[in-house]
């Protein structure tokens, strides 16, 4: 009995540390490993906006292209820079970790496996969650990272984001949206102390943005298992096989013991 209590400790105490509240809420990723044009969004942003200053250098180009399905020219030409960078080579950047921990008081960690660190809501979260704070370095502040030394630098696309008041749609309690019973227009509640984006500040509306950083977080997940799609196809044969098989182990074996009794 003690025995098995501290082998259950053993098993809850991982579990325990990391589902340690992060004191906001996340909101889920519902990323989808096998839409490859969702991938493919993910890997566009994350060249364009990301690697500026975090590298993935556990992954090389080349592999993305062949997984993703992006043709190597194409690859080459929109997704590696700068020019004369091979597309077998890893996606390192040019960024000194000694100069960017100066610019931005800590440096950019690598990128290949943080999906597996941070976990898939939270990077959800945390890209949509920055917003103005006067009091900060580079004027952005972050809902589950707070105090983080990274600019917004998707704010072009989501637009500026403040704390304010925000007509929020009114849910039951079992999380059902209302709805007004002679128009069908959700009713919708003004709350303040909220995130919510100024007005036209945005190249993309909120549901575009969603979609955007849905798709550059499906890319992160990948990129931090790229083998997990083939894992489960090749798993799906090898359980195939073991039934196929266990027909005829099973034949053998009355075979074998039909002299015995
Ligand atoms: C201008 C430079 C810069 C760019 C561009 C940038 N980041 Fe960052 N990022 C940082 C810095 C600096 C940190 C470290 C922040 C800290 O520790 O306070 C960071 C931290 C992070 C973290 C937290 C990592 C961790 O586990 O602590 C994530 C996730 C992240 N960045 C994702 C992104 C993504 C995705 C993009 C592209 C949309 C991006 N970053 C673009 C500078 C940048």
């Amino acid at each position: 009995m003690k025995k098995q209590l501290i082998a259950l400790i053993f098993a809850l105490v991982p579990g325990v540390a990391l589902a340690a509240p992060s004191g906001a809420h996340l909101e889920s990723a519902n990323i989808d490993l096998t839409d490859k044009a969702s991938l493919q969004d993910g890997a566009r942003t994350f060249a364009n906006y990301c690697m500026g200053c975090h590298s993935a250098q556990y992954q090389r180009y080349e592999r993305v292209a062949t997984d993703l399905d992006i043709p190597p020219e194409i690859m080459l030409e929109n997704l590696v820079f700068p020019e004369g960078v091979l597309i077998g080579e890893h996606m390192e950047i040019g960024m000194r970790q000694a100069d960017s921990k100066v610019w931005f008081g800590a440096a950019p960690p690598d990128l290949t496996n943080v999906a597996r660190v941070r976990g898939e809501d939270w990077l959800y979260t945390y890209l949509k969650t920055f917003y103005e704070d006067p009091s900060r370095p580079y004027g952005v502040n972050n809902e589950v990272f707070p105090n983080v030394g990274m600019p917004n630098v998707l704010e072009e696309l989501q637009g500026r984001q403040v704390i304010g008041c925000k007509g929020m749609p009114v849910t039951d309690e079992d999380g059902n949206i209302q709805r007004d019973t002679l128009t069908g227009e959700t009713v919708k509640d003004e709350k303040c102390d909220v995130l919510t984006i100024v007005e036209g500040t945005g190249s993309q509306s909120e549901e575009e943005f969603d979609t955007t950083v849905r798709n550059l977080v499906n890319f992160l997940a990948y990129s931090a298992d790229p083998i997990k799609l083939e894992r489960h196809r090749i798993g799906t044969y090898v359980l195939l096989y073991l039934a196929f098989f266990f027909v005829f182990a099973y034949l053998l074996k009355r075979e074998y013991w039909k002299d015995v009794h």
